[in-house]
């Protein structure tokens, strides 16, 4: 039998899975602020869900079987398509905009590399129903606020593919070809790029970021007003970024590597991270809730890369709460066990977190283990003090202890 766990997948550990849960509460309390609802859908979809519109890249990378009755299926390797579809049945009837959020597994058959996984997790936000530069900012400062929640230093990273693709369109390549060349461009491939756009313009634009970039590109597209309609909303944006004082730079070469985005989109790194330093990425599409749904509402949305938030926070040395205290109940002997059991009840109905020798140790051997996990207090208890309604509360790590009343205990443990 082969035992070992697959390439790309990992398992948690209780103290991970404590960061993790710590990571995800926040990040809920943050989706409530904003009131965002959480949603969930299948974990395999067809196929097809996922071909459409996701981009050639993504294509590539999916986990695809065919079940029983010979369908292809395939496991998500993201959310938005299946919220897409999902709108068309259960959200059409919900007030618009439709705030949703989501925390799940996806996979991707990628090759595994740090903070690269086939089974990775994305906390992602879609507002769907609305096309206003208001929704592009407001989604921006959801994800920028996320991350001050948590205290992550990070730069964002701002473009509009709407101004590409419009430029394209003026250039005579249509949408499906759109689609390629943002692909090679998300993949720098500039070759494959030169066979298919043979303007400059096109090549100067990418090349637009930093400062003033908004300038530099208007001086560049005189002769697209289509085009400088696109970089105005662009402009609108920032200027919401800048009155809510949310840095950002702007990059006219960023594109993604999903296919479905048609308008603003964004990034979100974290420097020291290494090559996958990308811990959030999103923007609008405009046309993918249509296609699934047959209902023509634009949207916006974002996921994180749940796992490399947490990556993030560690490199960063931000602290996480730690765990409550611990109490361990220990019998002195074998004839208190009974009573043992008795008060560790007690203490778990008042919410304490109470651990129980369950292996008939000795009264050393308990307070060894008790040390040893990080205990706050060992309650000893034991026939003599039993007599009195009482145990011994021993502080774990002033090394001292002494009897109390059973009744005061809960009292005492609160106190400390
Ligand atoms: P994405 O950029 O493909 O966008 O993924 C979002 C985030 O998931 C990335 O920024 C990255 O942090 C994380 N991620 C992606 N692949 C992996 C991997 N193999 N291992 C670990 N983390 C990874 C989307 O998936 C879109 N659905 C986001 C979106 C929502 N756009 C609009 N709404």
């Amino acid at each position: 039998m082969n035992a070992e766990r697959l390439r790309g997948t990992r398992d948690f550990t209780p103290e991970e899975m404590r960061r993790r849960h710590f990571v995800e509460s926040k990040l809920r309390e943050v989706a409530g602020r904003f009131n965002y609802g959480e949603v969930l859908f299948p974990l395999f979809e067809y196929t097809q869900l996922f071909q459409l519109k996701s981009g050639e890249e993504l294509a590539g990378h999916m986990y695809v079987f065919e079940d029983k009755s010979g369908r292809s299926m395939c496991l998500r390797p993201e959310a938005t398509a299946s919220v897409a579809r999902m709108f068309g049945t259960s959200l059409r009837n919900m007030q618009k905009p439709v705030k949703v959020y989501y925390y799940a597994p996806m996979y991707r058959y990628e090759e595994p590399q740090k903070n690269r996984y086939r089974e990775f997790w994305q906390f992602g936000f879609e507002l769907i129903g609305t096309n206003t530069r208001e929704s592009d900012a407001e989604v921006l400062l959801l994800a920028v606020d996320c991350l001050k929640e948590l205290g992550i230093e990070h730069s964002l990273e701002l473009s509009h593919l709407g101004i590409l693709r419009t430029l394209l369109a003026e250039l005579g390549i249509d949408e499906s070809q759109q689609d390629h060349v943002i692909a090679c461009l998300d993949r720098k491939n500039i070759n494959e790029l030169k066979k298919i756009v043979k303007d400059n313009v096109f090549f100067d634009l990418m090349e637009v970021r930093g400062d003033k970039a908004i300038e530099k590109a208007r001086g560049m597209l005189k002769g697209y007003p289509k085009v400088v309609e696109k970089l105005d909303e662009l402009s609108v944006i920032a200027s919401l970024l800048d009155s809510a004082k949310i840095k950002y730079s702007i990059n006219l070469g960023m594109a993604r590597g999903l296919a479905y985005y048609t308008g603003m989109i964004f990034e979100i790194r974290v420097l020291g991270l290494g090559a996958q330093n990308q811990i959030c990425g999103g923007g609008r599409y405009d046309n993918l809730v249509k296609l699934f749904s047959g209902l023509d509402e634009p949207a916006v949305g974002f996921a994180f890369g749940f796992d490399r938030v947490l990556d993030a926070l560690e490199m960063q040395k931000i602290e996480i709460p730690e765990q409550e205290k611990v109490v361990v109940v220990a019998p002195a002997s074998m004839d208190s066990r009974e009573k043992a059991f008795e008060i560790a009840g007690q203490l778990r109905k008042k919410n304490f977190r109470v651990d129980l020798d369950l292996m008939n140790r000795k009264l050393a051997r308990v307070l060894e283990y008790a040390s040893s996990i990080k205990a706050k207090y060992a309650i000893i208890v034991g026939l003599k003090e039993l007599k009195e309604g009482k145990v011994v509360l021993r502080d774990m790590n002033r090394k001292e202890q002494k009897e109390v009343k059973i009744q005061d205990l809960e009292k005492i443990l609160i106190g400390n």
